[in-house]
């Protein structure tokens, strides 16, 4: 059976990596729509109808079992159009902030997103329903996505800037720390040691991946062999660059030309 998981760019990795350790039986197909990147700054009427004229051409080309939406910017948007859509499970990537109110001992959380992600109704919902006993701070970091992405195809980290971006994740209140920060973005986790280090702090950087994975596999049948076939990335961005082939090829994902661009 094949799984589609998706992103903007190449953040859903972070995703990606944790769902094939758990469902080795599946094919996974990788997608970046990355002629969009960032969807943080999209207005959020044109991103839905990008979004659904994308994964109609992917559904139709190659028709998934299941489709893990791997980026929280797209799932607090297009969870419900897609379940309406397409007959079979939708995986969204959501933040986590019910696990983190849960957690927190301090009752001082942060959200560290996209700024199309804090602005959802979706996001709001989550802190009414889920948190409201806690102090819960919505970050909407500008370029902490592309920092991400800078970082997983060259290693190059702009401290100052991660630094500058993080800043107002933590908050002390009359010695009520800050101590759990959710990674409300699928590419923040591959930068989660510069945070550490740059951190004021120590706090817990929730990454809510394997979660999401572990999620996944129960609603998915699992023939009893591991699958055979290769995985495979495609990018409407057009043919990926040198960096982003040896990222893949590390990922042991094959590069496909992807038909559908701007
Ligand atoms: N990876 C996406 C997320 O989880 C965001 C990156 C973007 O702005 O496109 O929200």
């Amino acid at each position: 059976m094949t799984v589609l998981v998706f992103d903007s760019g190449i953040g859903g990795l972070s995703i990606l990596r944790e769902a094939r350790v758990l469902m080795p039986e599946h094919r996974f197909i990788y997608v970046g729509d990355d002629a969009a990147f960032p969807y943080g700054d999209w207005e959020e009427a044109a991103l839905i109808e990008r979004m659904s004229a994308v994964f109609d051409n992917l559904v139709g080309r190659y028709d998934p079992s299941m489709i893990m939406v791997a980026c929280n910017t797209a799932s607090t948007l297009i969870l419900p159009h897609l379940r309406t859509r397409y007959d079979m499970p939708v995986v969204g990537t959501v933040p986590a902030i019910k696990p983190a109110a849960e957690r927190t001992s301090s009752g001082q959380v942060s959200v560290l997103a996209t700024p199309g992600t804090v602005q959802r109704d979706y996001t709001r919902s989550l802190v009414n329903e889920f948190a409201s006993q806690v102090n819960v701070r919505l970050i909407g970091a500008e370029h902490l996505a592309a920092a991400a992405e800078r970082f997983m195809l060259t290693g190059q980290v702009d401290e100052q800037l991660i630094a500058s971006e993080i800043e107002t994740c933590f908050v002390d209140r009359l010695g009520a720390r800050t101590d759990i920060v959710v990674l409300a973005c699928t590419h923040y986790p591959f930068l989660s040691n510069v945070f550490r280090r740059l951190a004021p702090w120590p706090v817990d950087w929730l990454n809510p991946a394997e979660a999401i994975a572990r999620h996944a596999r129960t609603l998915v049948e699992h023939p009893g062999k591991v699958s055979d076939v290769q995985d495979v990335a495609e990018f409407t961005g057009g043919t990926p660059g040198r960096e982003l082939k040896r990222l893949l090829s590390g990922f042991g994902l094959t590069v496909k030309e992807s038909p559908i661009g701007r």
